[in-house]
């Protein structure tokens, strides 16, 4: 799909569809609290002409349209501005207008687009109500919005989602600040590096095993400051990742360790590290899981899969920072030399672990990429692991939980989150769940004396044993939101790897210090 910009009115636009924002709102200034109930539900559009608005009210009017979030009103061969039909989708109340109710309405009309098979639209920004987003936001949230909508999985189908799909689509203002072009360019980008963390997640097992994710990593790369290293089975084992390595015995897929390197400010300048989850299978190992839906166990490398695509996206938009990106990648299988529950193996920082569930694999292969990561003397770690079946249960899949006793970070990680429209929430991490990842017969046990209570706190304490204790660090558990979330955000599909954690991971960057 083509996106660019286009300096015009609602005038002689020449495509399939026009797309107008509409809001719920009260019509009639100075009439507080409309006398008229009828008129302060009805819906509300700017800057359209006379006929587009004509049509609108009657609609509004019927009830048909009201303006509500995400509502998509089609109508057919209207034949206005230039455009053969006419799409008003809805933003809810106006003094809620931010940039993320924007990227769903953008999707959500974009979904419609390709539902009445348009193969061009225009968004017509000048109806956007009044409000205080930046130009250079506007046009981002919208191009996102877009983009994303426009992803679907069907490499392996005989037909294809995308034929027939949208081809060309216009942001069309009247003003066109300049911002616009820097706005669309970042959505574009961010919303691309989304789409490829969806693409690897929704790949099957046996075709993105840990050797391919490297593969398309280094391919991706290509073209951009990146530097990828991926180190094989043999260097895992003299780099003495002797957790991450005991992982990867039970398969005969071998390990791979991947490094991503961005130098974009000066050398004197600490980076920023993330270290992203990169199980590619994960039937539980000896400790093996139930049958059903294990299948959706391929998607258990979606943290790498973040940490990777954030990284693309950051090269892309050539970021004033320094970033490296570390992602262990594995798949947790039962063979022959596979861990099995009470083994011992030690860690790249010295400490012993028992294996006393081998299905906790996740935090082994972290451990000691952590320890890595710590001694690249970061200004700060943040990982991204589908870590815990717990937290699918305590949060759900809209909230990312994030696990850190740093407050300053947990700021900056909220800042970041709210500026990219992804919802997280803090986390417990306190010494008692590290207490309870004591081992008996080693330093550690991989999993709690707890069982299964507060099982994703306790896994985040295990994880911070592996963590410098000057190093500001957080632990984000996308569980519950790498995955089938398209039935709470329009711009993700139904089923499938959502590209959790991408955005936020990217604003991060953009946000500096
Ligand atoms: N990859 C899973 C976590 C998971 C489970 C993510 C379900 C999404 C949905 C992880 O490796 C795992 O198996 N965790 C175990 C840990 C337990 C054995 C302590 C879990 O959550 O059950
Ligand atoms: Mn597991
Ligand atoms: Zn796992």
């Amino acid at each position: 799909m083509k996106l660019e910009i286009k300096k015009s009115a609602l005038e002689n636009l020449n495509v399939d569809t026009l797309v107008v924002f509409v809001s719920k709102q009260e019509r009639g200034k100075g009439k507080k609290n409309g006398t008229n109930a009828k008129a302060a539900r009805s819906a509300f559009v700017e800057g359209a002409t006379r006929e587009i608005s004509a049509k609108l009210n009657a609609a509004a009017e019927q009830g048909v349209l009201t303006g509500s979030a995400n509502e998509t009103v089609f109508f057919r061969e209207t034949n206005l501005s230039g455009a053969r039909h006419l799409l008003a989708v809805g933003l809810g109340e106006t003094k809620a207008l931010d940039h993320e109710t924007l990227r769903q309405a953008s999707a959500a009309a974009f979904k419609e687009l390709k539902a009445q098979k348009s193969r061009s639209a225009a968004y017509g920004m000048d109806s956007l109500p009044n409000n205080d987003l930046s130009a250079d936001l506007t046009v981002r949230a919208v191009a996102e919005g877009a983009v994303m909508a426009d992803y679907s999985f069907s490499d392996y189908k005989a037909k294809k989602d995308s034929a027939g799909g949208v081809e060309r689509v216009f942001v069309v203002s009247s003003g066109k600040p300049k911002a616009y072009e820097h706005g669309l360019e970042t959505g574009r980008i961010v919303a691309e590096s989304v789409n490829f963390c969806r693409w690897l997640g929704d790949r099957p097992g046996n075709l993105m095993t840990p050797t391919i994710l490297a593969g398309e990593t280094a391919k991706a790369a290509k073209g951009t400051k990146l530097k990828v290293s991926v180190w094989d089975r043999s260097r895992i084992k003299a780099e003495k990742m002797g957790a991450f390595l005991s992982v990867s015995l039970g398969s005969v897929q071998e390990p791979r360790f991947i490094v991503m390197e961005y130098n974009g400010a000066s050398s004197s300048k600490k980076p920023i590290c993330y270290v992203g989850k990169g199980l590619t299978f994960d039937c539980g190992g000896i400790s093996i899981k139930p049958s059903a839906g294990m299948e959706e166990m391929k998607y258990d490398m979606c943290g790498g899969g973040a940490v990777i695509s954030a990284m693309l996206a950051i090269a892309r938009l050539k970021l004033k920072v320094n970033a490296i990106a570390f992602v262990p990648s594995t798949e947790n299988m039962p063979g022959p030399a596979a861990n099995k529950p009470g083994d011992i193996v030690t860690a790249r920082n010295g400490k012993t672990i028992e294996v006393n569930n081998t299905d906790a694999e996740g935090r082994l292969i972290l451990a000691d990429a952590l320890v890595y990561a710590c001694e690249r003397k970061p200004s700060m770690i943040v990982d991204a692991a589908t870590l815990t079946g717990a937290m699918v249960v305590a949060l759900g899949n809209l909230h990312t939980g994030v696990f850190t006793r740093d407050a300053k970070l947990m700021g900056r990680i909220q800042r970041a989150a709210d500026g990219a429209g992804e919802p997280v929430w803090p986390m417990p991490l306190t010494d008692s769940h590290a207490k309870d990842m004591r081992g008996t017969y080693a330093d550690l046990s991989n999993v709690s004396a707890k069982g299964r209570d507060a099982g994703s706190a306790t896994a985040a304490a295990f994880l911070e044993q592996f963590v410098d204790s000057d190093i500001p660090w957080a632990h984000f558990d996308i569980a519950g939101t790498a995955w089938h979330t398209g039935d709470r955000l329009p711009y993700s599909p139904r089923k499938g790897a959502s590209g959790a954690i991408v955005r936020t991971f990217v604003q991060l960057a953009m946000d500096g210090e």
